[in-house]
């Protein structure tokens, strides 16, 4: 097992990264300090890990509420069903919420949290790749709205992570994939030297080479302390974790939620931002080559959706966490491995790339 730390002073938390996890009742216990804990899962994680999860909890009040699975039913009614199950088990200020799941569990679990009784204990067991590389770590919580992804939210960080590699056997190929996305993003926002271990071992990533894997989520991770220990409610370096996800996000809005997986969105979005990169003299072409070779060979798509025009795009993209006084900012690329914060992006070279990928 690896341990690293979010240094957030007096709210620092670790993430354990290793198998056999859900076995270890003393990773978890100490984070949990009242008596009352409830697990918040869906219906296809709970009947593979719940029962283990719950064996951790012996000896103390453990309930569990289980929601229905896909990012469609990530919103505020489903949250709702998260208040009814602590009202109705009568849990108090003291009680813990443990998200067991992908990235959806984990963001409305944590919003719970933070709205419980204006907020509870939160722990992340993470069981998708994506949710073990990024949304277990940093706090971010939220739900969707129609009108713009995981615009309801609040900031509630882990006491703890534990991300159990060994649920990454379950995991279908496509989630597989979509958590590539964002371990890429790592590489291509601050870490030259990753992305190059990434293009000399997608394959063994892709054959689940347990190795592999644990060492691409540890570094990732590792990226991700470092960002959040720096910039916890994102006013400068955190949003370059958003590389893609403007494009991305309007890909999700757009064609509905849970249509294309969130990784797959970032995906395009990221060759998005490379293409627009290019078109602005700030990365060479052969280098967007490279982005897209290595997100092709990680089985991701490279376009966006067709049914999705230009002015889709810039309509959907407008409503954008990251935009001030109607203005929008970009995470893009000055150079493989160094993500920049872009203010005052040319519409003309915007509506360039928006153009060019729906020809391709
Ligand atoms: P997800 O939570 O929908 O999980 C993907 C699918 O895998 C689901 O069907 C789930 O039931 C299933 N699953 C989960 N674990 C499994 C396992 N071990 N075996 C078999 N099936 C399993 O999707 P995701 O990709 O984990 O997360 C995407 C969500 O995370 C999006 O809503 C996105 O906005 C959010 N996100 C949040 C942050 C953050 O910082 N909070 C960062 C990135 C993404
Ligand atoms: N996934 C983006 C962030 O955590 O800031």
């Amino acid at each position: 097992m690896k341990t690293l730390h979010v240094e957030l002073g007096d709210r620092r938390y670790p993430i354990h990264i290793g198998p056999g996890l859900l076995e270890r009742p003393d990773l978890l216990r100490p984070h949990i300090p009242g008596q009352q804990a409830l697990v918040v899962s869906n219906a296809t994680v709970a009947p593979l890990y719940l029962d283990r999860a719950r064996a951790a909890l012996a000896g103390l009040r453990h309930e569990a509420v289980i929601l229905p699975d896909g990012e469609r039913y990530k919103t505020l009614e489903t949250l709702n069903d998260i208040f009814t199950a602590l009202l109705s088990h009568r849990f108090d200020r003291d009680c813990t919420l443990i998200a067991l799941g992908g990235g959806v569990i984990g963001d409305m679990a944590g919003f719970a949290a933070a709205c419980y009784q204006r907020g509870v204990h939160f722990i992340q067991i993470p069981t998708t790749l994506l949710a073990q590389v990024d949304s277990s770590v940093g706090g971010k919580t939220a739900v969707n709205h129609p009108l713009g992804k995981n615009m309801i939210g609040a900031f509630h960080q882990p006491r703890c992570v534990l991300a159990d590699t060994d649920t990454l056997a379950t995991l279908p190929d496509r989630e597989l994939g979509a958590g590539l996305a964002e371990v890429i993003k790592y590489g291509l926002i601050r870490d030259l030297p990753f992305l190059e271990w990434l293009e000399s071992h997608i394959e063994r990533l892709l054959a689940r080479e347990t190795a592999a894997l644990s060492e691409a989520i540890e570094r990732s991770c590792r990226n991700k302390a470092a960002i959040v220990a720096a910039d916890e409610r994102e006013t400068g370096e955190r949003a370059l974790l958003n590389l893609g996800h403007t494009f991305g996000h309007a890909i999700e809005t757009g064609v509905g939620y849970g249509e294309w997986l969130h990784g797959e969105a970032v995906a395009a979005g990221m060759c998005l931002a490379a293409d627009l990169s290019a078109r602005l003299g700030w990365l060479r072409w052969e280098q967007v080559e490279r982005v897209r070779a290595l997100l092709a060979r990680a089985g991701l798509p490279l376009e966006p959706p067709p049914a999705l025009t230009t002015d889709d795009f810039l309509r959907l993209m407008a409503v954008d966490k990251k935009v001030r006084d109607g203005r929008l900012r970009l995470i893009l690329l000055r150079d493989l491995g160094r993500g920049v914060i872009a203010g005052a992006v040319d519409p003309q070279r915007l509506r360039e790339t928006l153009e060019a990928a729906r020809r391709e």
